[in-house]
């Protein structure tokens, strides 16, 4: 496939040497043409070399191929990224100054705007009429991701991550026109690894949870466009870039910031490996071998359910977003026995905790722990079918996301 890559001049530019990347590995003929102002923040050597594409954005370069009218010609698609308040505005009114919007008035096939620019500027009535002006015409516009801003604020406003581009790039290729990033906008908290019970200042009771699931959980919301709060247990993987991470290690500090982190959130997932039980009493000092002591008894007490706890207070209308209802996903490693198999004691789990969702993991001793695939079946409240999906962590991840963005779609209220 041919594609021009339009680079404007905002510092998101740097991340879409990676997009390019992820073209050209595609197997893809990429010719970028930055604005005069992109090339200020990344130079047109990084983009010829990782293009292998002569690279300019003057249409009195190589005037005899008439790259102004030639290049948005033979364009499958044309992407645009970042798109500043700048070239969104030139967009919509059509001008000509340069190559990169010679090549839009030219362009024949689907052209993808990824903006990214400040908050203000995004939300400023001149780029909104823009982006509509642009999105009646049939180009297709993303919403930017929220989050980190160049400065200490943030916001909506950031550009999308690479892949997100890459993927919403392809989707629109492939006829989906109408589409936007499945949760752009929506603010998903997601708990990851295992949770950690002191017994003493050394030792604690922990469990086998790496978090690669949970991490894998938050790149696709991330991806989808969602601003997402990973509240991180113990993990063998480190979190995410793009995501606002709380650090926790008991089951109580994951129940006090997953409380507090879904007051406002749109969608809630419990992936973490929460610990049932925890020691009744931690001793302060480390508790000590002695030959002449009797081997040391620990009492274990109940950690609270906080994903129950999470479906009452969103029933009783503490938390969730003020528009609608927030939807809210367990996890559950079952394995079947004599009385009834795996979806047996899942459904019954499903009923038991009110979650909207359930994502049931088969255990066997060593299928998940750890590892980078897995297979899941999701249940749903509503009674409709089951869905099995499985392959790596990322796979899986993208079937729940995706799942989640359906169900949110749908209108009915929950609670
Ligand atoms: O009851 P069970 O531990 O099998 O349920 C698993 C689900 O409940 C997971 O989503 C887990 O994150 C959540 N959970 C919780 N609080 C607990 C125990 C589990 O939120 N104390």
């Amino acid at each position: 496939m041919r594609i021009v890559l339009g680079v404007g001049g905002g510092i998101a530019a740097y991340k879409v040497a990676s997009l390019l990347r992820l073209f050209t590995e595609a197997g893809h003929h990429v010719t970028v043409i930055p604005t005069e102002a992109a090339t200020r923040f990344v130079g047109t050597a990084t983009w010829e070399a990782l293009s292998g594409n002569p690279v300019s954005n003057s249409v009195f370069d190589d005037v005899h191929q008439v790259n102004h009218v030639r290049l948005g010609h033979e364009a499958d698609l044309v992407v645009i990224a970042p798109a500043t308040a700048d070239l969104l505005a030139k967009a919509a009114t059509g001008q000509a100054g340069d190559l990169l919007t010679n090549t839009l008035l030219m362009a024949h096939g689907p052209v993808l705007f990824a903006p990214a620019m400040h908050t203000e500027m995004w939300q400023h009535p001149a780029t909104r009429a823009n982006v509509e002006t642009l999105r009646g015409r049939g180009a297709a516009v993303l919403e930017p991701a929220s989050g980190r801003l160049t400065g200490s604020d943030s916001g909506p406003g950031r550009l999308p991550e690479p892949d997100a581009i890459f993927d919403a790039a392809m989707a629109l290729v492939h006829g989906q026109t109408d589409f936007q990033l499945p949760l752009a906008g929506k603010t998903v908290t997601i708990s990851a690894g295992g949770t950690r019970e002191p017994l003493d200042p050394v030792r604690f009771l922990g469990n086998r949870s790496s978090g690669k699931q949970g991490v894998a959980l938050a790149v696709a919301a991330r991806n989808a466009g969602a601003t997402v709060r990973l509240l991180s247990a113990h993990m063998e993987v480190p979190p995410p870039p793009g995501v606002d991470v709380v650090n926790v290690e008991t089951a109580l500090q994951l129940r006090e910031a997953a409380l507090a982190a879904a007051v406002d959130s749109d969608v809630v997932i419990m992936s973490a490996a929460v610990a049932d039980f925890r020691p009744a009493d931690i001793s302060d000092t480390k508790i000590k071998k002695r030959d002449d002591t009797a081997d040391p008894v620990i009492t274990l007490v109940r950690n609270p359910d906080i994903l129950q706890e999470l479906v009452e207070r969103r029933n009783q209308g503490i938390a969730g977003p003020a528009a609608g209802g927030q939807l809210i996903v367990g996890f559950a490693a079952e394995t079947g026995d004599q009385h009834g198999d795996v979806l047996a004691y899942a459904e019954a789990k499903l009923q038991r905790k009110g979650c909207d969702l359930l994502v049931v993991n088969h255990v066997g001793s060593d299928k998940v722990f750890g590892k980078d695939t897995n297979s899941v079946v999701i249940l749903a409240r509503s009674g409709s079918e089951p869905q099995e999906a499985s392959g790596t962590k990322a796979d899986v991840s993208a079937a729940i996301i995706s799942r989640i963005g359906f169900e949110l779609n749908q209108v009915s209220p929950r609670a």
